[in-house]
């Protein structure tokens, strides 16, 4: 352990132009506007135009993320992009990401824990900083979900998004009152075909589509959620009630609502994007926060506990005084 302590610095979001509604899917599947509002409480979703590449979106949101700061490439040390959509099977998207930057310098690359993998990056950076790895990264959540989807799938093709969200943090300086409080990371590989790809470079030679056993999915989802969100407050020493933001996965409306029941939290301290964004898997948290952030919820001193669960399964929690 070390008492070295890292922060968020700053957040920053790109979601691509192209908005399509359920309306516009319910065209095409055999589904419709009612349904997947009273299910997921999704109302659209963002989808990337044709040649728009996850390192496209998770540059832009880097872009952002450090305007937001002040700062520049030449102060990011390490490029950690979470994505489970990469540009191509290799190299990391973290390195296309650092390119589009003009980064010659530091280290890139590709985390993969699905939707939990803004929770896993964030905590993978806090560790890199403290033990002597460098003084700024850059986490970026990136997916173009939309390019491994079965279209024809109405139980999977409604659930998802493209998006971006990014995160500078930062190493802080002795005394410093904000930071990365407690994380608790989770995975348990015996549901890994809850929720996969039925394809990949090992396996078919090809990229597969997304398969998911949704109601699999949405059974264990509360209790892990709810798991590493106590473990993480009891670490610290909080409680729910402590809290200013609660800033979750964005999968499904009914787990974000089940999960802050059985936390008892007040529900208006919930930040929800589900609606707007759909699921867009390890962008979903980071896009969240900049929502918040953009929009003066969450403010400087302010206690944010993230989460995410999803393939793997992989879960996790953070707590993050602002
Ligand atoms: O990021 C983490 C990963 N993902 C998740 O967290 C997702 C977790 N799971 C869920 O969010 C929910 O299980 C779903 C939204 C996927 C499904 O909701 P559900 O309430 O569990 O529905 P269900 O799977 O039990 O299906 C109910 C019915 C079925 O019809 P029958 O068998 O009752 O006749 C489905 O065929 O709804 C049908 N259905 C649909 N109907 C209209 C499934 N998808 C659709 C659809 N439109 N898009």
């Amino acid at each position: 352990m070390t008492d070295k302590r890292t922060f968020i610095r700053s957040v920053g979001a790109y979601l691509p132009a192209r908005v399509v509604s359920n309306e516009e899917l319910a065209k095409t599947v055999d589904t419709s506007d009612e349904w997947i509002q009273q299910r997921t409480g999704i109302r659209q979703r963002h989808v990337a135009a044709e040649g728009e590449l996850t390192s496209d979106l998770g540059a832009a949101a880097a872009k952002r993320a450090m305007d937001n700061a002040g700062i520049e490439i030449a102060d990011i040390d390490l490029v950690i992009c979470a994505t489970t959509t990469p540009d191509l099977t290799f190299p990391a998207t973290a390195a296309v990401i650092q390119q589009k930057l003009g980064m010659h310098h530091g280290a890139a690359f590709d985390l993969q824990a699905v939707c939990s993998g803004f929770v896993y990056g964030v905590a993978t950076a806090d560790s890199f900083l403290k033990n002597g790895l460098g003084t700024r990264a850059l986490v970026i959540g990136a997916e173009t979900t939309s390019r491994i989807l079965d279209w024809n799938d109405r139980t999977t093709c409604v659930l998802f998004g493209d998006g971006a969200g990014a995160a500078v943090i930062e190493l802080a300086k002795p005394g410093e009152d904000r930071g990365i409080l407690a994380t608790a990371l989770r995975a348990d590989g015996h549901f890994w075909n809850k929720l996969y790809t039925d394809g990949g470079p090992s396996s078919t030679q090809s990229l597969g589509h997304v398969r998911m056993e949704g109601r699999e999915v949405f059974r264990h989802a509360v209790g892990m959620i709810t798991d590493v969100v106590d473990k993480v407050l009891a670490e610290s020493g909080y409680t729910i009630a402590d809290l200013d933001w609660f800033v979750p996965h964005q999968a499904n409306r009914r787990i974000i609502d089940g999960a802050g029941d059985k936390l008892g939290l007040d529900p208006a301290k919930v930040v929800v994007t589900v609606d707007r964004h759909a699921n867009t898997s390890a962008a979903s948290v980071p896009l969240a926060l900049s929502a918040a952030v953009a929009d003066g919820r969450i403010k400087r001193g302010d206690l944010v506990m993230i989460e995410a669960m999803g393939g793997g399964f992989t879960w996790g929690a953070s707590l993050i005084r602002w």
